[in-house]
């Protein structure tokens, strides 16, 4: 029997990251000492009191019963918590909190809520590929919106034509940025929320690198008064806990956008194991002694490879934050020739800008998530690379 997919399937395209780790692993295979610089995947194992929550939370028979969609109440109190203690933000655990099987699901699953076939959706670019995912899944149409470097890589909001901007439903944007590493200011998103309202714009802002921050702590959008008509925020563990492999997410703000995400996901999903959300809940807890370390060790790590990229004459736009280095090779040349040559000839693979979107075409995406060593040993053997030569 032949299958016929789905056209809305058929869309679809490898997703970019998984790609990359079969390449790296191909190379693996032949032998190579491949250093993988390509995955935003934290080396740092999480902190040990998590996992000895964890490991306590799994041998409670209580735990073994299907769990609540929207999250345990512990872990929506401890975000809700967290949020107050982090933002000065109130949210109603019930309500204004729903816990995500890390927060792609919720990224993927919030336009099958307010997307009809042929509504159109915002999306950075370069941008992180799954906000394209739920557009397509829920048929709408995508708009792409530049991220220059000229303007610090944030949207210019009166470069959108009105016409497109009172079509558009939704406009997921997310800062601290992957891929840029830029980060946005509590002003620009006063200006944001203004201009959604003005155009009635679901404002989607995924914020999975908050507390990645080089600088002032990164603010989120729902500090801005009234942002909570327009808006939801959307945070994860997986990089600032360095728990990716955990699954945690949640999402908060507008609470009829939550509550719809719930139940869509009752209909999806059954949430994430009560052990780990007990344990995520402890951590959150205890964010004062876990995240800053974290955020001082990849504040280094971007420091000393941004100063090895810069030295070497590579071109980029020092990270405000998140876990990575978005810049062009001494040599202008597409992204994945570089790619294909720091491969080749380095042994080092990095994500190419062009795969995040056209406006990425040039760059090279960097993740500092290897041990020191390794990131070092990296930035060893791709500035050693003659970019002129080519080799
Ligand atoms: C911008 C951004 N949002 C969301 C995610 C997904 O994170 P999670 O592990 O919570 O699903 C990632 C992961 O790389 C990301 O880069």
């Amino acid at each position: 029997m032949k299958i016929k997919f789905s056209r809305n399937f058929r869309q679809f395209k490898p997703f970019l990251f998984e790609e990359l780790y079969r390449q790296a692993a191909a190379e693996r295979a032949k032998g190579r000492d491949i250093i993988s610089l390509a995955v935003g995947d934290p080396d740092i194992p999480t902190d040990r009191g998590i996992v000895a929550r964890a490991a306590a939370e799994v041998k409670k028979a209580a735990n073994h019963r299907y769990p609540n969609t929207k999250g345990n109440a512990a872990l929506r109190k401890a975000v809700a918590d967290w949020h107050k203690r982090r933002h000065g933000l109130v949210f109603h655990p019930s309500d204004e909190v729903s816990i995500l099987i890390g927060s792609k699901e919720g990224i993927a699953h919030l336009p099958l809520a307010v997307m009809d076939p042929g509504d159109l959706c915002l999306i950075p670019d370069p941008t992180y590929p799954t906000y394209r995912t739920g557009v397509v899944l829920a048929g709408g149409r995508v708009h792409d919106v530049a991220l220059e470097e000229k303007n610090g890589f944030l949207p210019d909001l009166a470069k959108i034509p009105s016409r497109v901007a009172d079509k558009a439903k939704l406009f997921f944007l997310n800062y601290p940025n992957n891929p840029t590493g830029a980060d946005a200011s509590l002003d620009f998103y006063k200006e944001l929320v203004r201009w959604a309202k003005k155009h009635s714009v679901i404002i989607a802002q995924d914020a999975a690198y908050c507390d990645l921050y080089f600088g002032e702590p990164a603010p989120s959008i729902l500090q801005v008064p009234g942002a909570r008509e327009a808006a939801v925020e959307f945070y994860s563990v997986s990089k600032t806990y360095c728990m990716a492999g955990w699954r945690i997410g949640w999402v908060v703000g507008n609470g009829e956008l939550v509550r719809a995400i719930n139940s869509l996901k009752e209909n999806i999903d059954s949430g994430p194991f009560n052990a780990i959300q007990n344990a995520a809940a402890w951590g959150l807890d205890h964010h004062e002694r876990i995240v800053p370390p974290v955020r001082k060790k990849f504040a280094a790590r971007a420091e000393k490879f941004c100063s090895g990229l810069e030295k070497a004459g590579w071109r980029l736009r020092r990270p405000g934050g998140s876990c990575f280095v978005w810049a062009r090779p001494p040599a202008d040349m597409k992204s994945i020739d570089s790619v294909c040559l720091m491969l080749e000839k380095a042994a080092v693979l990095a994500a190419p800008g062009s795969g995040f979107g056209r406006c990425g075409e040039g760059y090279v995406r960097f993740s500092l998530t290897e041990p020191d060593s390794r990131l070092y040993e990296a930035l060893r053997r791709i500035t050693a690379l003659d970019w002129k030569a080519g080799s």
